[in-house]
């Protein structure tokens, strides 16, 4: 099973370049084609638009492809012509993909990463022990590295660990994307659209150390009594049996993955030190708002429904429920947009918590 969602999320990346030209050239041609030649001749650089979107196209092509060549390779996928076949939800993935590297690795990102910046001020300077759940493409365990902390990574999206893989462990200069051919709303003008961004990492000596886990945060890392989900492997279980606890856990962005907070706050405070900090950045943005699937699994012979929504809780709410297992020692709101195009004339501006707590004694 493991490999077939490996080598189907690889060919996600390797056939991007079909869903682009399915969702973006095919239908232009056939609306452009509608039109009468009166109308036509209202939009005289349509065609050549369209031209340079398929150049567009093509170049992103040739970047996925290697890069989904270059991991699989490493992974023990060389042959991309046996992969599992992609999917059209891969593909939305790649798809935000494109803009999640955009925000960690391009100069378009430095304004929202500055939620970054804030973080690594307020760590201090002394060298930590630090754990990332949904760490993303890399950037922020490579900055931290680069501090000189010894960072461990988690994530369980097949798409973000090949393209992380490839940021920490493969790529060395800059390589040129183009992130916003997708978004047509609200786009001032055509250029902007088709606009590439340089993906780069600044050559940084490595002070401290990075590495990563493939897994759900929960089966990784939480407490024996919480239950583990379908992602779990028995490569999980070795690590939750690791009584590892870390002096920091960041969490940017993170927590709103969670089907269950309740337990997401306990595999946090089962792995911190007593006197280790939680730094917190993030919207309330909650990821299974719009999941209906119920599955069903079968525990002593009762069949248990289970569903992933269900407990999306208000910031009151939330922060009722973390003061039962932690000490708020800072508690601020900062504003910034998430993976977003900044010229547009639309965007979602998120009102994000911010909060520093230390773990409560637990009776
Ligand atoms: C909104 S993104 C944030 C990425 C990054 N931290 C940032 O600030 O850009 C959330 C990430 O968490 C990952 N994720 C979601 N649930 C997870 C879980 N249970 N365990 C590990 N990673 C998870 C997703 O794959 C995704 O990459």
């Amino acid at each position: 099973m493991e490999s077939e969602a490996i080598t189907s999320a690889l060919s996600d990346l390797y056939n991007f370049h079909k869903y682009q030209y399915d969702q973006l050239i095919k239908p232009r041609n056939i609306k452009y084609n509608s039109l009468t030649d009166d109308d036509k001749k209202l939009l005289p650089w349509y065609v050549e638009h369209t031209e340079i979107m398929k150049k567009c196209i093509d170049h992103n092509r040739e970047c996925l492809q290697s890069i989904a060549y270059t991991v699989g390779a490493n992974w023990g996928f060389p042959d991309p012509s046996i992969w599992d076949p992609p999917t059209t939800t891969g593909f939305d993935r790649v798809r935000s993909l494109l803009l999640q590297l955009t925000r960690e690795w391009s100069d378009e990102g430095i304004d929202e990463r500055q939620v970054l910046e804030r973080i690594y001020g307020d760590l201090g300077s002394q060298q930590l022990d630090i754990l990332i759940p949904g760490c993303g493409t890399g950037r922020i365990i490579y900055d931290l590295a680069a501090r000189g902390h010894d960072v461990h990574g988690i994530e369980f999206g097949y798409h973000v660990m090949i393209l992380n893989q490839f940021m920490l462990n493969f790529y060395q200069r800059e390589f040129i994307i183009y992130p916003y051919l997708h978004k047509l709303s609200n786009v001032v003008s055509r250029d902007r659209q088709t606009r590439n961004v340089t993906i780069h990492k600044e050559v940084s000596d490595i002070k401290g150390s990075m590495a990563m886990s493939g897994g759900s945060f929960i089966d990784i890392y939480g407490p024996n009594d919480l239950q583990i989900s379908e992602f779990y492997s028995e490569e999980n279980h070795e690590c939750r049996a690791d009584p590892t606890k870390f002096d920091t856990l960041i969490t940017c962005f993170f927590i709103d993955t969670a089907p269950n907070i309740i337990d997401y706050l306990r595999t946090i405070h089962h792995r911190l030190h007593p006197h280790g900090k939680w730094i917190n950045i993030g919207p309330l943005q909650w990821h299974f708002e719009d999941d209906h699937n119920i599955t069903t699994t079968i525990t002593n012979g009762i069949t248990v429904p289970s569903i992933n929504k269900g407990l999306e809780l208000s910031s009151e709410d939330l922060f009722h429920l973390i003061n039962q297992f932690f000490k708020i020692t800072r508690n601020d709101q900062i504003p910034t947009t998430y993976a977003t195009d900044q010229t547009l004339m639309a965007k979602n501006l998120y009102h994000c918590l911010y909060w520093i707590a230390s773990p409560l004694p637990l009776k």
